[in-house]
């Protein structure tokens, strides 16, 4: 088998990249580990940036996006008993929109199917050979017989998990990481959302978020332990944390829930010889700002826009270029999760002074048009590079 670029992992980098390329004339072929329903039920946050949108219906990709996608104009910072509004529309012009991601992937994969070409699920023993070369090849088991698929280019988009950043040679990565002494705890709920906005809240008990996926779905989250133990949570300790943390919330049959690891991370540089890594296989966001899906977009923004002047004969200067691209925002959202996740989690048991120094972050933030305007730019998406 050969194609122009091999693509590993059907999440949204992956999806989003195999139709930015036949969009641009470039033949992909898209492999992937889980099966469809597993990727297509996979729940992660929801919320989109302005340009993320933009991208998707630029690439026609929203019909539905914009059909059942709730814009928000503003969000809220809940602390000391009080919420505060921020005008995310007034400070920046700009919205977001709560859109889950799985939904995103599963518009991903029809439009994918429309266009005939390949996309396999269910593949075992990947393995990535000869990346340095300009003749990079996969090897993998589809329907328990082994393949070769040859191409010009890999894309490696298989998360965090995935083969990819481990095919590259140890010596040439570096890895930042911060792993957060915190989880959430995040539940689904047939609750009519308290509030039409996103509610984000510092409590002395620790951090709540209430989101939604509709007008009658709840999406809610209680900051946990790490290693938390599900069962210790009846339904009734649940909802009992969010009215305690969000002062008050809309009780209905929770009918997921599930426990969100909180990490930080990113692996440089993004690219070796004829390998690219995009989205969670080069970087973790914690979820405080739901950025992860966000990043993966602004990275294949700029990788297909690579391969499309590569392939139309413009050399690799753009692809030389795609790491440090990428890099110089995903830094910018790296400082900006991890700023929202230390301002509004509790940290340790008992630390008067942290606790203090929190709420005058928030005080001084909700106060301030500039540190309002600050974190509204930042919220709803930082402009692309290119
Ligand atoms: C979500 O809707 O799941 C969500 C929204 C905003 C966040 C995190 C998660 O910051």
């Amino acid at each position: 088998m050969r194609t122009q670029v091999g693509i590993l992992g059907a999440g949204p980098a992956g999806l989003l990249l195999a139709h930015l390329l036949h969009r641009a004339g470039i033949d992909s072929v898209i492999i992937e580990a889980k099966s469809r329903p597993y990727i297509e039920g996979r729940i992660r946050a929801g919320l989109l940036e302005q340009g993320s949108v933009d991208t998707l219906t630029e690439a026609g990709l929203a019909d539905r996006l914009h059909r059942e996608g709730l814009a928000h104009d503003g969000m809220e910072l809940r602390f000391n008993d009080a919420s505060h509004r921020i005008d995310l529309h007034g400070l920046t012009g700009k919205r977001v929109t709560i859109y889950g991601q799985q939904e995103a992937v599963k518009d991903m994969v029809a439009a994918r199917f429309a266009t005939g070409r390949p996309l396999h699920f269910e593949v075992e023993d990947a393995a990535l050979h000869d990346i340095a070369t300009d003749q990079p090849r996969i090897t993998f088991t589809l329907d328990g017989e082994m393949r070769e698929l040859r191409c010009d280019v890999v894309a490696g988009c298989d998360g965090f998990h995935g083969i990819s950043r481990a095919a590259m040679p140890p010596e040439v990565l570096r890895i930042y990481e911060r792993v957060y002494p915190f989880a959430w705890l995040g539940i689904l709920a047939e609750a009519r959302p308290i509030s039409h906005e996103l509610i984000y809240a510092r409590h002395a008990d620790g951090f709540a978020l209430a989101t939604m996926r509709s007008n009658t779905v709840s999406r809610l989250y209680l900051q946990c332990a790490p290693d938390e133990d599900l069962s210790q949570w009846s339904d009734a300790r649940i909802w009992e944390g969010l009215h305690q943390r969000l002062g008050g919330v809309n009780e209905g049959p929770i009918f997921q829930k599930g426990v969100t690891a909180m990490r930080s991370f990113v692996a440089e540089p993004m690219r070796h010889g004829r390998l690219f890594l995009a989205g969670d296989a080069a970087h973790i966001v914690p979820p405080t700002g739901a950025k992860g899906m966000n990043l993966a977009v602004a990275d294949v923004r700029v990788l297909a826009q690579g391969l499309t002047a590569f392939y139309r004969g413009q050399g690799m200067g753009l692809l030389d270029r795609y790491s440090e691209i990428c890099l110089k925002r995903i830094w910018k959202v790296q400082r900006f999760s991890w700023w929202m996740t230390a301002m509004l989690h509790k940290f340790s048991d008992n630390d008067p002074f942290e606790h203090r120094v929190q709420v005058a972050e928030l005080d001084y933030l909700v106060n301030s048009e500039a540190a309002r305007t600050g974190l509204a730019e930042q919220y709803v998406g930082l402009p692309y590079d290119v």
